[in-house]
Formats: C-alpha cells, structure tokens, sequence
C-alpha cells in the first residue's frame, strides 16, 4: 500500500530532521498518540473484514514499530547530544588561576589586646569586666575623685539623661571603676559577670571600651583600656615595678628596655606613678628599647586606704597596686599606626593593611615574626 509506506518514508523523514526534544514529542503525538495517524489505523483493524486484517494487520503494526523505534534512536540521540554539548561549554579550566579570595582581618586593637591578656595570664591574673554605662558612684565617688574634680565637667565625660530616679548616669571614662566593683563583693544586686566581685587576694586585669569627649590623632571619643589591680597582704611598688616592666619587655619583645618611674598624681592611687620607656625618635617615628628618649606608656601606683575602705578592705590588712594602660595607643607604637582616628573609622583598606591573620602558629601570642 502507497500511502502506508509514504506515510512511514514522511514521520522518518520527519523524525530525522527533529532538532530537540520538543519537535520530537511533537511527531510522537501526531502519529502514535492517543488520536495520531497511526493509532487510528490501528482502531480500524477492529472494523475490517478478517482477510483484510491479516493483509493490513502485519503493515500497519510494521509501520507503528519502525516509526516508535525511529522516535526512541533519535530521542537517544538528541540527549546524547545535548549532554556532549553542556560538556563542552560547562568545561572546568583547572589550568585558570583561582578568583581571588577576600579574607577578614584581625582588628589590631584585638590582637593587641589578646597578645596583653596572654603576658599577664601568664603572670597568673585572670580577667574581669564591668558595664560600658557606670554611675558617678564607682566611675569617680568610689575611686577617690573629689566631688568638685575636672574629670567629671561636661567636656570630658559623656553624660546620659537624667533617669526617673534623678540620677545621671556616664559612659564610663576609665576601666578603674571595674576595680572598685572587684573588691565590693557584698550588696551589689548586679549579675555576676558584671559585679566581679571577689575577696582579696585579687590578681586581675580589665580590658574594656572607655569613653571620653575628645578627638584628635593621639584621641577618640571611644577607646580601649587595661586596667590592673593586685590586692593582697604586704603588696608594695616594689611588685608594681617588676609587674610593668615585665609587662613591657614581653609586650614590645625586647628584653633589654628600660623603664623609669616618675611621681604623679591620681586621686585613687598614692602613691601614684607614670612609665616610661626607652625610644628612639630621631628617624620621625618611634622605636621602643633604643635611643635617648621617653615615651609615657602607662599610670599607676598603690591603690588609696580610701578605695580600699570605699571597697570595703581594711587598709591596715590589705595593700595593692593598679595601673592603666591605652591598647591602642601601645598598639599604634608596637605596629607603628600613626593615627589613632584611623582604628576606628571602619575602613576596609586601612585593615587590610595594618590588620592580623587570624591563623597564627600556634604558641605564638604576639603579631611579630
Ligand atoms: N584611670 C586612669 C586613666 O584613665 C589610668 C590609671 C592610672 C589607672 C593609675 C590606674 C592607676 O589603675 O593606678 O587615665
């Protein structure tokens, strides 16, 4: 019969010219769907006499197998075309360098402070912390200021609203009032981790955020302090001096600097001292453990009988020293950072630069190498 085998030459035809997928489906239907070309021949076998059937039965499914055969080769090869196709586009080029990568870096202030929390964690003193908003009571009143002092005027320290209770409270201005919070172990009705309060012997340092109304390349409204206190019996200068030094020769990795200690005032200290260290300034910057200058890096001295009495200690029974120290400030000189506006305003570059790895070698508790 012509047109049977017309028929199966145009699905070939057809099938063979099908450029996807879809065209292919499109034949599929026309021909052995549900109401195609051949499926309807095949419902007419029912209507035939029995020897037309056994004439046209064997061509018609004939046709149908060559056309569902023709149809699953070239499906076949339509996918596996389009799989050699994504192969060659998608290809992965190992030979190309990789994008590059950004990586975070370590705020030097936090390496600083860490690599100060490890000196003096080897000396044996744990850590304590205290509130970023203090009241007159333990920033100033506990600490020995008094009442009239110019550290509590209105251009040096931030104060907040007055609250209901017509009490105006600060950001705190130094990290000295954690001290007065360490020795008061009774009656503060603070959480724990804010009250510190533990009966002597005390060995602590306090890092923290202080707060003072001031900007320029040396100031910032906001900055970094470590604050010690030792309490203990028959503590004396003696202890405070072999502390910082140590401090220093480890902190600036050099063994052989000199300090020298020079009398100065702080009301919650007596008596009170600053350091120095050794430097060099001739080349425009400063270099730590050389040269014939001074540089002032810290303030402390042997805690006031009456911190001590405001802490609730007998002075008679128990002495200590303190001292405090600018992080960043140590910071700018260990890393040679020369403004300290620069730490704090956020810029990427600035901290890719002057910033840590956070992967250091292990026992390694300092940023040189
Ligand atoms: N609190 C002082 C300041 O902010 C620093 C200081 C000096 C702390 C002497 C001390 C100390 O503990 O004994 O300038």
């Amino acid at each position: 019969m012509t047109d049977l085998t017309e028929l199966q030459a145009a699905l070939l035809g057809r099938i063979e010219a099908a450029q996807d997928i879809a065209a292919l489906e499109a034949v599929r239907v026309e021909a052995l769907g549900k109401s195609g070309s051949i499926s309807e021949m095949l419902k007419g076998l029912g209507k035939m006499s029995p020897d037309e059937r056994r004439e046209q039965g064997p061509k018609i499914n004939g046709l149908r197998d060559a056309v569902a055969t023709a149809i699953a080769e070239k499906k076949a090869a339509l996918e596996t075309a389009e799989l050699d196709r994504k192969l060659a586009a998608e290809r992965v080029d190992l030979s190309l360098p990789p994008a590059p990568e950004r990586r975070g870096r370590v705020h030097p202030t936090m390496q600083v402070l860490d690599e100060m929390i490890a000196v003096f964690a080897d000396m044996g003193f744990g850590l304590a912390e205290g509130p970023d908003i203090e009241d007159d009571f333990h920033n100033f009143t506990a600490l020995n200021f008094p009442p009239k002092h110019p550290a509590r005027e209105m251009h040096d320290t931030f104060w907040l609203p007055e609250n209901e209770a017509g009490e105006r409270k600060l950001l705190r201005t130094h990290t000295s009032p954690v001290q007065v919070r360490t020795m008061r172990t009774s009656n503060e009705k603070l959480p724990a981790w804010i009250a510190n309060g533990q009966a002597p012997p005390i060995r602590v340092i306090v890092p923290g955020r202080v707060y003072r109304s001031d900007s320029d390349a040396t100031h910032t409204p906001m900055f970094h302090q470590l604050e010690g206190l030792v309490i203990d019996r028959d503590i004396h200068m003696g202890h405070l001096k072999w502390t910082l030094e140590t401090f220093t020769r480890r902190f600036f990795e050099a063994d052989g600097v000199v300090t020298r200690f020079r009398p100065h005032h702080f009301p919650f200290t007596e008596p009170s001292c600053e350091m120095d260290v050794q430097c060099d300034r001739s080349g425009g910057s400063v270099k730590i453990g050389q040269g014939a200058d001074w540089l002032e890096i810290l303030g402390g001295g042997m805690v006031h009988p009456n911190v001590l009495r405001n802490c609730g200690l007998d002075p008679d029974e128990w002495q200590g020293f303190a001292f405090g120290l600018g992080v960043d400030r140590l910071g700018m000189l260990k890393y040679g950072m020369p403004d300290l506006r620069d730490m704090f305003a956020g810029d990427v570059r600035w901290l890719e630069h002057y910033g840590f790895s956070a992967f250091q070698a292990p026992n390694s508790s300092t940023g040189l190498s």
